[in-house]
């Protein structure tokens, strides 16, 4: 789903970001990637999503390397693309309904498809009961799983998230984790940067570490002991 070859950026300052990082995610495939501040983790992000471009090597998003990508193409390939950022991105004089309709909005779905969408991502996150609240009335948690529904309303192949857990206390921080292994399950491919050591510790998962712009680890995770794993025995 996500493939890196050889891939380097230098930033036009000529900080060197990222050198060399090779490595390929699968459907359905939970990865953390992790490092020191300034490691490259969200300048990796970048590239996946977009947003800058690789100074060297490929960078393949669902079959399509993306410097070759057109702008309708470019477009189409970003609404695979599911994105969490750490400070939310929400907008305060919407609702929680109408934040995470936004992405619909822009795709142009009838207004029955559209609300049975948002219903539906608004139940997997646990927030139905508060769809009609406006943001700044909920907590750091709720506040973070609006950005999580507004990520999956669209139904995206790949979920990214940049320090998702990043304001949140060590209880809420497990719930978005939860929420986010239970994804692959779905056949979603899920890269989640984070610094939180106990965080991933807790989580079993492949983790991708980076230091000063090289890939130094690809920790395979402990197939059958993952959080999804003992969810599902639990039901
Ligand atoms: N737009 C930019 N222009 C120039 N240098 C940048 C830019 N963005 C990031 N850098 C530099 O590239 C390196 C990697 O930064 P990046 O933001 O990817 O690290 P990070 O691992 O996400 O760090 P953090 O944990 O603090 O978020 C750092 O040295 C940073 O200063
Ligand atoms: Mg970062």
């Amino acid at each position: 789903m996500i493939q890196f070859d050889r891939v380097s950026k230098r930033y036009p300052s000529g900080q060197q970001a990222l050198q060399n990082i090779s490595f390929e995610l699968d459907r359905g495939e939970f990865t953390f990637l992790t490092g020191h501040s300034g490691a490259g983790k969200s300048t990796l992000l970048k590239l996946v999503l977009g947003l800058d471009k690789a100074s060297a090597g490929i960078v393949t998003v669902a079959g399509h390397n993306i410097v070759q990508l057109t702008p309708e193409k470019t477009a189409a390939r970003r609404r695979i693309i599911g994105a969490v950022f750490q400070d939310h991105q929400l907008l305060s004089d919407r609702t929680v309904f109408d934040n995470v309709a936004l992405p619909l909005e822009i795709s142009g779905f009838s207004q029955r498809e559209l609300r049975s969408r948002v219903r539906a991502a608004l139940d997997k996150v646990g927030l139905l009961r508060v769809e009609k609240a406006m943001p700044a009335g909920l907590s750091g948690g709720q506040q973070q799983r609006i950005g999580i529904a507004r990520a999956i309303v669209n139904s995206p192949s790949i979920i990214l998230a940049d320090e998702p857990t990043g304001n949140l206390d060590s209880a809420l921080s497990n719930e978005i984790m939860d929420l986010f292994t239970q994804f692959k399950s779905l056949g979603v491919c899920v890269l989640v940067a984070s610094h939180d050591k106990h965080l991933i510790n807790r989580f079993s998962q492949r983790t991708l570490v980076l230091k000063d712009g090289n890939l130094i680890a690809d920790i395979p995770g402990e197939q059958g002991e993952t959080a999804c794993a003992k969810d599902q025995t639990k039901q």
